[in-house]
This record gives structure tokens, sequence and C-alpha cells, in this order.
């Protein structure tokens, strides 16, 4: 009876021992589960360097952070305007759609800031946002500053002009010694310069200032992106397109990144080629066009 009641007690401090090593081990290794979930989904174990380092590209930065904080410019019908939807002014467009798009195929949160087209590829240097997607045409001067993604939609330039002044203004020469404007920082002001050198260039940041200087008379045309011109034009029956013939060189337009960032070029290339094999993109262009009847004012 005494012998059996030690045997017991032996044997329970025996399992009693062997619990708390087991118990200690499991502790152990919850630990060091907690250190590698905190490194991130793609941390690779490693306990000499628990803390996660931080991203080394910016697309990881994005993914790390939820957000992809886009740049555009919204006085660009159809391509990214404001419009008041259940009473709240939302920035919307086609450009905004493929934006959402490349957003959700990252996994993260669309963040948008509206600025003066002129300021956008700063901003995109300085890294106060990740990426421009604004109807912005991949010129050779730009692509030393950012990268661009592969081209998504193409367009021509046209001149509009009063509809009074339709038969007065048909030909380059016919503005010769006119005020012609054009957006601040776009390649239009380049067209005025380079194709109108004998006409005065007017640049202003915001396309709708340049479109009431047009119907006020304190320029007799403008240079813009026939979509846009179009655009503008239903939503300002005085305003028509002229019959000026232009050149065009440079037409498409791409997103903008930073300069360097290969992987994330990568990522909105993927995106946009998805979206071109489906026919979104082509959608949202129809879409963009409906949606802003007479918002272009
Ligand atoms: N495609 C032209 C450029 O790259 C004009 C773009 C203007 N875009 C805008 N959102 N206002 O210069």
């Amino acid at each position: 009876m005494f012998l059996r009641q030690r045997k017991t007690r032996i044997l329970m401090v025996a399992m009693l021992l062997i619990l708390a090593v087991l118990a200690a081990a499991c502790g152990q290794n919850n630990a060091q589960d907690g250190t590698q979930g905190a490194g991130g989904e793609a941390t690779a174990p490693n306990t000499e360097t628990p803390k996660a380092e931080a991203p080394a590209n910016a697309l990881d930065r994005i993914k790390a952070s939820g957000q992809l904080r886009l740049g555009t410019s919204a006085d660009y019908p159809p391509y990214e305007f404001h419009k008041i939807i259940d009473g709240k002014d939302t920035i919307i467009g086609f450009d905004i759609e493929i934006a959402k798009a490349i957003a959700a195929d990252l996994g993260v949160e669309l963040v948008i800031t509206d600025m003066g087209f002129d300021g956008l590829l700063t901003a995109l240097q300085s890294g106060n946002i990740d990426m421009v997607v604004a109807g912005m045409t991949p010129t050779e001067e730009r692509a030393e500053a950012v990268d661009f993604s592969d081209v998504y939609y193409v367009a021509v330039q046209k001149v509009i002009v009063r509809a009074e002044d339709k038969a007065k203004y048909t030909t380059i020469e016919s503005l010769a010694g006119k005020k012609v404007g054009a957006q601040l920082g776009a390649i239009q002001e380049g067209v005025v310069t380079d194709q109108m050198p004998q006409s005065e260039l007017r640049a202003l940041s915001k396309l709708p200032d340049l479109i009431l200087d047009l119907k006020s008379g304190n320029v007799e045309a403008l240079v813009v992106e026939e979509p846009v011109a179009k655009a503008y034009i239903a939503a300002n029956p005085e305003l028509v397109l002229a019959d000026v013939p232009l050149e065009q060189d440079e037409a498409g337009s791409a997103v903008a990144l930073p300069k360097g960032e290969t992987a994330l070029v990568e990522a909105v290339n993927a995106t946009l080629k998805r979206l071109a094999d489906e026919g979104k993109i082509d959608q949202f262009v129809t879409d963009a066009t409906n949606a802003m009847e007479n918002t272009a004012e």
C-alpha cells in the first residue's frame, strides 16, 4: 500500500516535470512565431533581426502601407473630373477607374490628391504621391525624371474656338499675332510654341480658367486633347472644334511612376494589360463620357 502510493507520487512528479518541459518548449515556439508574424508575410525566419527592415522598393512600401497615393489634375473630362454624386464632390473618370483597378490588384486602398497638372511630376519625385494618372503623355523629357507604364489610351490634339469665329480661324496662319491658350506644363504648350510660333502662348494651370478666357475673348483659341475638347464643348455650346490642322506627334497617355521602380512599373503594366484584354478600358471611357454630361463647365 505504502509502496504503491510512493510509486504513484514519483510517477505524478515525473509527469508534471514532462508537462512543464513541454509547456516551456511550446511557449518558446509561440514567441518565435510571434516575431516572424510581425516581420510581415514574406519575411524569412531570422532570429537575429526580429524586426522587419523597411521595404526596399516602392511596390513593397505601397503594399505595407495599405495605400496607393494617386496624384491627378481633375480638370480633364472624361479622364478625371469633379462631379457631385449624392451631394458629395467626387473625382471620377476613366483614369480614376484605371487607378482603382491598379489599387485593387495590389490589394490596397486608393487615395486621390487633386492638384495643378504642372505640379504632378514634382510631387511624384518628392515622394508625396506614388503614381500619376492624369492623361499624361510619356515624353522623352519627362522620362528622364520618372518612369512610365505602357500607353493605355491615345488621343489627338485639337483647336477650340468660339463658334462665331469658326470661319475666321481655319489655319495656323489665321491665328498669327493672336493669343492661344494651353494648359501649363502640358504638351499642348509645346504644340503652340512649336507649331504656332506666330501666336502668343497663354498657359494656365487649370483648364476651366482657359475655357473662361476663351469665352470672354481673352484668348482666341485653345489647344486641347480631343476627348477633353469635346467634353468642354458639350458643356459650353458657344465653343466649337476649329478646322485648324495640327501635326500630331505625341498623344498617348501612360501612368507615371517614380524612377527606377521596376517592380511597380511591372505591376501597373500587368493591370493595364488585364484591363485592355477584358475590354475594360473602352468600357471605362464610355462610362466616363456618359457620366460627364454637363459637368465640364
Ligand atoms: N496629355 C497632355 C500632357 O501630358 C495633357 C494632360 C493634361 N492632363 C490633365 N489631367 N489636365 O501634357
